[in-house]
């Protein structure tokens, strides 16, 4: 008997909205072509950025916005990216492609569009190539509200007014593509260059710092041993979800059921990983003042065929919308010491939410995911327990149901559930406790095949549809929950 409890008077922790973050590299196409199109093509924009796109965000309610890189941020130097934009120095975008990257889309594009999709600015700087002098004027720059050199030129490239800025990172990868440091080196770099990230008038930066590398546990020690947090709020933490191996990741349409369950399982070791660099950063910080900000995620998968390899261009099918929907079910009962996450990367690179060519756009299955489970931004998280059957592979094993819930400010209870069999339908007896439930009604997303996904000639193949209403006996109800799907429920009380 498959069975999800959930404790609708055990809350105590809120699921912080910024858990549902997204990331924006230049890569590919994601900021050019993605987000960025200029003001002289006939693709309707708003001061160069694609309207569309912008609409279709706003439906998700993204709480914020990573910019500009990933491993572009530690060869980006933000002053080519200001003044007037025939004027601006060209560079190579030695990570991504080789490709000469012209500057366009800059520190005011950005800012701009954070604005139009009413999101809070991420902005990861440059430690790998940079200097403290010029991360230290990027923040005089974008929040300084005195007179001062960098305010004053702010004014000249026409933006008078500070902006407000919270969230800022110091670095990327650090132990990778954004330097090549070993843990010790890179927590006094850390300290070095977080001192001189200054507060301006009332603004206040939460300060990020390079995390591990998946299980990198030795990172996170070192980290929490050397850096105190008055000079650190966040610790990042990356890991992506591959169906194979870095050299051979598999394709993103034309998979096996093997490769489904590997992906499945993968998305599940987020939990591990969670647990285990949260048992770290509890022996240094018990009452959990640093947040683990998990911002990079997602599914990576191999470019789609004919597509340059530098652009990590994929397809998102059903099986990224269940990556997503497990992922973020484990982030929101981690939500004590996760407070912010983003998924890599927001159009046409990676797991996308979003596929553009030309004038057309697609909102793709991992878009659907992030649009129901809305209704868990800052809501009180409510424990569950989850009774299921393993999905079994070739000896290993999975759970086969994955589950979250919350209560939102206006007091409706919600659970998402994932059922990630590929062939076997559930009945799931759903039971809350601590309220009179009486009748639970939503949408579930789930498609024909482990592959279905949507297409620019077909572009409504995977997208969620009406549950009907089940009514509670009791505390109990029994939910049918087909195989392969991401259900989100809201189950009302008697009143
Ligand atoms: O998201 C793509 C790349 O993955 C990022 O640039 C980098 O930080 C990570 O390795």
């Amino acid at each position: 008997m498959q069975k999800i409890t959930v404790h609708a008077d055990r809350g105590r922790t809120r699921i912080n909205r910024h858990i549902y973050g997204h990331f924006a590299e230049h890569l590919g196409r994601c900021i050019y072509d993605g987000f960025w199109v200029g003001e002289e093509t006939s693709i309707h924009n708003i001061r160069g950025i694609r309207r569309d796109v912008v609409e279709a965000l706003r439906g998700l309610r993204i709480p914020n916005l990573r910019w500009p890189g990933g491993c572009f941020a530690d060869e980006y130097h933000w002053m080519d990216g200001i003044g007037s934009r025939t004027n601006r120095p060209a560079m190579v975008n030695t990570h991504w492609g080789g490709l000469t990257e012209n500057n366009h889309f800059g520190t005011h594009e950005f800012m701009d569009l954070c604005e139009q999709l009413e999101c809070e600015p991420y902005i990861c700087a440059n430690v790998g190539s940079g200097t403290v002098r010029e991360m230290q004027q990027w923040i005089e720059y974008l929040t300084c509200t005195e007179k001062s050199p960098m305010s004053d030129l702010r004014a000249v490239n026409g933006h008078p007014d500070p902006w407000k800025l919270t969230f800022w990172g110091v670095g990327n990868e650090s132990w990778g593509c954004g330097g090549s440091m070993r843990p010790k080196y890179y927590a006094d770099e850390y300290r070095r260059y977080a001192t001189y990230c200054r507060n301006f008038a009332d603004n206040r930066l939460f300060k990020i710092a390079c995390g591990p590398n998946s299980d990198d546990y030795h990172w996170t020690e070192t980290l929490m041993a050397r850096v105190p947090a008055s000079q650190m709020q966040g610790l990042s933490l990356h890991h992506y979800t591959l169906a194979g191996s870095w050299e051979a990741k598999g394709s993103a349409t034309e998979f096996t059921e093997e490769e489904w369950f590997h992906s499945l399982q993968q998305a599940l070791f987020m939990d591990e990983l969670i647990k285990n660099h949260s048992t770290i950063m509890d022996r240094y910080d018990p009452q959990k003042q640093i947040a683990l900000v998990v911002d990079e995620w997602g599914a990576w998968h191999d470019v789609e065929p004919g597509t340059n390899p530098g652009f990590l261009h994929q397809q998102n099918t059903l099986r990224d919308a269940l990556v997503a929907g497990v992922t973020l079910n484990i982030f929101n009962n981690h939500c004590d010491r996760l407070r912010m996450a983003c998924i890599a990367q927001t159009v046409n690179v990676l797991q996308a939410m979003i596929l553009t060519e030309g004038e057309r756009m697609l909102l793709t299955p991992s878009y659907h995911v992030f649009q129901m489970y809305q209704v868990h931004h800052d809501a009180l998280m409510l424990p569950v327990e989850v009774v299921c059957e393993r999905y079994e592979q070739n000896q290993e094993s999975i759970p086969s149901l994955s589950a979250s819930a919350s209560r939102s400010e206006d007091d409706r209870v919600h659970l998402s559930i994932c059922n990630v069999h590929p062939i076997r339908d559930e009945i799931v007896g759903i039971e809350v406790r601590g309220m009179l439930p009486e009748t639970m009604q939503g949408q579930i997303l789930t498609a024909s095949n482990i592959n279905s996904h949507n297409t620019f000639d077909n572009r409504e193949q995977v997208k969620p549809v009406e549950l009907t209403s089940t009514r509670f006996s009791g505390e109990v109800a029994q939910l049918e929950l087909p195989c392969k799907s991401v259900a989100v429920l809201e189950i009302s009380q008697t009143a």
